[in-house]
């Protein structure tokens, strides 16, 4: 087992917490970058320390989640060392690790339960990239961020 990393915001301490305990009866280890309270804080910066911590790890995954795991989706994905999907059923689970080599999983703790959550995480967890074809799309994205009045 490798090691997950995880951090949330204020709207998903509860569930994160459930999230790593999952990750630990698995035998993952955890990087866990808070919050401890509910305080409120915003997203962008905890995804932001969640990049920090996997810059260089290329074989390690994140958890990211806030009230949707939208907004936590949004903000790894200006980081190029992450491919993070927000996902809230099980197909996906493993289809975003099988097929978009997806290293960030991320979910809303306001819009799946916390069963079907760790059951998510799971799915998510015990799938590997299947390489391939696959890789060929995901060589076609293109590196940094493209301004959409230049783009083809
Ligand atoms: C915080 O209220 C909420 O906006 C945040 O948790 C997240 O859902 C953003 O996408």
């Amino acid at each position: 087992m490798g090691t997950v990393h995880f951090a949330s915001d204020h709207a998903a301490v509860a569930l994160r917490l459930e999230l790593v305990e999952r990750a630990e009866a698995l035998g993952w280890n955890v990087v866990d970058y808070g919050p401890e309270t509910n305080d409120s804080i915003d997203y962008p910066d905890q995804a932001q320390k969640l990049a920090q911590g996997m810059l260089g790890a290329s074989e390690d995954l994140g958890v990211l989640v806030c009230g949707t795991g939208i907004g936590m989706s949004m903000a790894a994905n200006r980081f190029d060392h992450l491919r993070a999907a927000a996902v809230s059923d099980l197909f996906s689970a493993a289809a975003t690790r099988a097929h978009n080599n997806a290293n960030v999983l991320c979910m809303g703790a306001r819009t799946v339960g916390p069963g079907l959550a760790a059951e998510i995480l799971t799915t998510f967890l015990a799938t590997s990239f299947e390489g391939g074809r696959h890789q060929r799309r995901l060589d076609k994205f293109p590196a940094g961020l493209i301004r959409g009045d230049t783009h083809d």
